[in-house]
């Protein structure tokens, strides 16, 4: 396995793989991998002849008051992860290639970025698109692989990809969960072992969701006003949102007719989880 930390050497390998013909797959990630990020590898490593990994924790993406410098990170560790699961490349940038003085220039996905999470952390996906378009000019992938526990962030990569005609295709895999249930993500070391009990609440809310959604009910809000009780039982929580939306326009909606995703935002102790899921899908637990 290769590891890369300059741009310029990253570029030039990327264009030497296609000028041989061969396929680069690409995984961007922050870091501090778990099982989700591993399965992500996984699925990618088998779609193209080079699985290229990024580990930048990208600044631009976390609000004044969001957890940038406590945002766990192990290079060490994640770079044994990678070899493991047959990652070819890790790209891993410093802060002053990628944003060096004067940089001014940033990708704006209008609609889909301005409901759900784009109410409370104002700049957070301008950040993730940016960030997304400099990584795919300097990877040059031909496949991105994306989770889809960030069900608004793989929405709005996937229009921007389209919106500005970039040359590869987006992948969206489905949600990896801990055994009981909980999605993983690097932020659930933070949880105490009592708020951990309570973050269940949450894919037992998802749950209970498509479960009235299977005998028939269709009104957003007589399902909204079950799973909000159902978190809200449970203590150290404190509920940013929980919205049933269109699923591809990610605007809220009053009747499920199309399809249609229920995704929330939960703050449990200090910790804000996310979580979704669109009707109708499994929802592996
Ligand atoms: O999902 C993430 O880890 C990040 O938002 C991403 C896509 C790597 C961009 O920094």
């Amino acid at each position: 396995m290769k590891i890369i930390n300059s741009i310029a050497p990253m570029q030039s390998f990327a264009e030497a793989l296609r000028l041989q013909g061969k396929k680069i797959s690409f995984v961007p990630t922050m870091g501090y991998f778990h099982e989700g990020h591993l399965d992500l590898m996984r699925e990618a490593r088998k779609m193209a002849d080079c699985l290229v990994v990024s580990i930048y924790v990208n600044p631009t993406q976390f609000g004044p008051k969001e957890d940038l410098s406590k945002y766990p990170r192990d290079f060490d560790r994640d770079s044994k992860m990678a070899q493991d699961v047959g990652v070819d490349v890790i790209f891993y940038p410093p802060n002053e290639e990628m944003y060096p003085e004067n940089y001014q220039t940033y990708v704006n996905v209008e609609k889909v970025t301005q409901n759900l999470c784009g109410l409370s952390r104002p700049g957070h996906f301008r950040g993730v698109t940016t960030i997304c378009n400099k990584l795919f000019n300097i990877v040059k992938p031909h496949v991105a692989v994306f989770g889809k526990k960030d069900y608004q962030q793989f929405i709005t990569i996937k229009r921007m990809v389209t919106d500005m005609n970039l040359d590869l295709e987006i992948i969206g895999l489905p949600t990896v969960r801990e055994a009981d249930g909980l999605a993983m993500s690097s932020r659930n070391v933070y949880l105490k072992e009592n708020e951990r009990v309570s973050a269940l609440n949450l894919v037992k809310s998802l749950k209970l969701a498509q479960k009235l959604y299977d005998s028939g009910e269709r009104k957003s809000s007589r399902i909204l006003s079950e799973v909000t009780g159902l978190i809200k039982s449970a203590p150290y929580t404190e509920i940013d949102y929980v919205k049933i939306c269109d699923a591809t326009t990610l605007m809220d909606i009053d009747e499920i007719a199309t399809q249609a995703v229920i995704a929330l935002a939960v703050k449990v102790g200090t910790t804000r989880l996310i979580d979704n899921h669109v009707f109708g899908d499994p929802l592996n637990t």
